[in-house]
């Protein structure tokens, strides 16, 4: 997609962080705006500065982890402005610690929404868009699913994140496959960000009630939140700037989206030890001080 202007975006977890520059990059652009965010206020907010700038916007309050919700999105969508040509599968939440500590309301919720809620955007979306595409022979689509340099490592003290997120880039790369297998005019790619200052640490603030999350918080869970916080705040790279990357890596029609490319070495070191047969590589082998970390924390010795 090269020309944004009078196209339609649809962006999950609008209201916030990523999703929030997704969206000021998608109206500078002139496209018109479908917001959806589990934080009413905060999408209202988001909402009234984008339409003070002259942004066309619908904004909807939707959990992600529930399908009716996300086709009450679609629905809404094309009903205000008769087709959608980029989605943001974007809203996600964290939760970390010894991947056996993590409960069952845990994976939940962080499967809920990281993968659910990627599951129901790409059913419900793809359908949306591949009508479109039946009515207008020039009709031009991209679906940009947001996952994490956890989607293509194993680090430690993360598991239910990462295993969400690896499930994210299968689902992307198989709806590559999938697209290209029948010429769909529809795109796909997949944003793997490291580090970025945004609200993803104080993810709990969207945790439903019904899935709270346990009274007593482990050491290993309190360890890596102090260290999801302290690498999210000293994150050098800015949401703008993922949100520049990422619509520069639609205009290419590029799949893989990177915030931080010097990551990718211990991707590269994951994917050869898997090659070699011999035991996972350290995510963390250029920077032992985070594991060093995560080790006084889980033993109380902060
Ligand atoms: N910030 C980082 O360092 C980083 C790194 C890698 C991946 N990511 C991913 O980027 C995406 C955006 O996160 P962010 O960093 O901007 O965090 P953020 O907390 O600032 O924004 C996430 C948004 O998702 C919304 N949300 C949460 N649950 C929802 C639900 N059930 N339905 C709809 N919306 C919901 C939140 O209300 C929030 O507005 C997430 O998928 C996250 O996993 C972030």
């Amino acid at each position: 997609m090269k020309d944004f202007r009078g196209k339609v975006a649809v962006i999950t977890g609008a209201a916030s962080g990523l999703g929030r520059e997704f969206a000021n990059t998608a109206a500078g652009l002139g496209m018109k705006l479908v917001l959806a965010d589990v934080q009413a206020k905060a999408l209202e907010h988001a909402t009234e500065e984008l339409l003070l700038g002259g942004a066309e916007v619908l904004s909807m309050v939707c959990d992600v982890s529930k399908g009716s919700h996300v086709q009450e999105l679609a629905d809404s969508a094309i009903a205000r402005f008769g087709q959608v040509n980029l989605v943001f599968n974007n809203a996600g939440v964290g939760s970390g610690g010894l991947i056996w500590e993590n409960s069952e309301q845990d994976w939940e919720w962080v499967l809920g929404v990281n993968l659910w809620g990627v599951i129901h955007g790409v059913r419900v979306f793809t359908r949306v868009m591949l009508e479109c595409a039946a009515r207008d022979g020039d009709f031009e689509g991209h679906i940009v699913n947001t996952a994490s340099m956890a989607g293509l490592l194993t680090p430690p003290a993360m598991g239910v994140y990462n295993v969400s997120k690896h499930a994210v880039v299968a689902l992307s790369e198989t709806l590559y496959q999938d697209l290209r297998l029948v010429d769909a005019p529809i795109k796909a790619s997949v944003l793997c960000p490291y580090f970025v200052p945004t609200g993803i640490a104080q993810s709990h603030r969207n945790r439903p009630d019904e899935l709270a999350a346990d009274e007593r918080i482990t050491p290993s869970q309190m360890a890596a939140q102090l260290l999801t916080e302290k690498a999210v705040e000293s994150g050098k790279v800015t949401a703008a700037d993922v949100a520049r990357i990422t619509f520069d890596a639609i205009r290419d029609g590029r799949f893989y989206i990177y915030s931080h490319p010097q990551a990718l070495q211990a991707a590269e070191e994951r994917f050869e030890a898997i090659v070699q047969g011999s035991q996972p590589a350290d995510p963390y082998a250029a920077t032992p001080q985070v594991t060093d970390m995560l080790r006084a924390g889980i033993k109380g010795r902060r």
